[in-house]
């Protein structure tokens, strides 16, 4: 009787010390993650902050455990997140868990900062936890915004050095050609019919250099330059890949920085290029317009329509998109359209 007692409480007294042994584990590694990692309950109250947390957010745990999560929120998100929960206990549909997105965080001064987020959740046997995995990605975001800017400046040189430099020089050439077909005329016709020729193949390489630089220089620096880039991408469009693509701007709209016209427009490019290569497009209409706050542009397709939800697509060029918009101050969103193809929508404030 005794021996077994002894026994039983040696077991008892073991598997204590593994679960003691467990829960220190998970405290370093909880102490010691480079992530911040919060676990809230299913209401959204903050039960666990890690050391990271408290160093990304400028909160102590103390602080914010009890607290309900939306507090580290930017909005529309601090709003509505105790609705998502609501609506993934409703549903079982979640639109982050096992995804992971970027997103805004709210820190205790009331600065935001971008961050990667990734969400999972752990069900215990009476409830469920989750658990949000974050990393601090200013620098990455910032480091995307430098070298677009960079590959911008430089296309923009690029095309400003091809029209200025070798267009004049191009044309220098085929004058000089000109020149010597009527100064040989009486020579010799054919030498004559030569540089002729000649002259002809420099007019054309002229116009081909003049694309180029448009392409790398698109949008100029006239307020109206925005309308008449996206006037020239829908004529374009039409002439090289032989679809229709309107552009309608029912009024005129000056925009006069020079640097977001150009994020616009590479939107839009990005968009009529993707309509074509992945929607399989036959028509595009490329719209914009103004109102007092805002400028609005929508790019529409009637092709095979976007798959899934574009938040979660790994497509560079949707990521730059995501990125020249954010850059802008403004929002972007794609859309299937009832009747099947896609829509390109984004907008961006007037004045920054
Ligand atoms: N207009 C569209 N119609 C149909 N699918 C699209 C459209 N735009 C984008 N997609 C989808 O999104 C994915 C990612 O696009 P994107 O990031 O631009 O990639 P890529 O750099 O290959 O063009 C494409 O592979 C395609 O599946
Ligand atoms: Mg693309």
């Amino acid at each position: 009787m005794l021996k077994k007692n002894s026994s039983g409480a040696k077991l008892l007294a073991r598997s204590e010390s593994a679960v003691k042994d467990r829960e220190e584990r998970l405290r370093a590694i909880l102490e010691t993650a480079v992530e911040g990692i919060i676990t809230i309950d299913e209401r959204g109250i903050i039960e666990s902050f890690n050391p990271a947390s408290e160093k990304l957010f400028g909160y102590t745990a103390s602080e914010v455990i009890g607290k309900n999560v939306s507090v580290l929120m930017s909005t529309p998100h601090r709003e509505q997140h105790d609705g998502y929960l609501e609506n993934y206990r409703r549903t079982g549909h979640a639109r982050i868990i096992g995804i992971g997105r970027e997103t805004f965080a709210r820190k205790r001064d009331g600065t935001l900062f971008p961050i990667d987020l990734s969400v999972s959740e752990v069900k215990l046997s009476d409830r469920r936890l989750f658990t949000g995995f974050i990393r601090d990605i200013t620098e990455r975001k910032r480091l995307e915004k430098e070298i677009l800017e960079i590959s911008e400046r430089e296309q923009r040189r690029i095309g400003q050095d091809l029209h200025d430099g070798l267009c004049q020089h191009l044309a220098g050439i085929e004058m000089l050609s000109h020149v010597l077909a009527q100064k040989i005329a009486s020579i010799s016709k054919e030498g004559s019919d030569r540089a002729t020729e000649i002259a002809e193949a420099v007019r054309d390489a002229i116009s081909q250099t003049r694309l180029l630089a448009r392409g790398l220089s698109p949008v100029t620096l006239e307020s109206e330059g925005l309308m008449s880039a996206l006037a020239e991408l829908a004529v374009n469009t039409e002439k090289i890949f032989r679809i229709r693509c309107s552009f309608d701007c029912p009024l005129v709209v000056k925009f006069d920085d020079h640097a977001a016209a150009t994020h616009l427009f590479r939107i839009a490019q990005e968009a009529v290029s993707n309509a074509i290569k992945h929607g399989k497009a036959k028509n595009i209409s490329i719209v914009l317009h103004a109102d007092a706050e805002h400028l609005h542009l929508k790019v529409t397709d009637d092709g095979i329509g976007f798959p899934g939800d574009f938040k979660t697509s790994s497509g560079m060029g949707l990521r730059i998109m995501q990125s020249r918009i954010g850059m802008v101050g403004g929002n972007l969103t794609i859309e299937r359209e009832p009747a099947g193809g896609t829509s390109v929508i984004f907008a961006t404030p007037t004045t920054r």
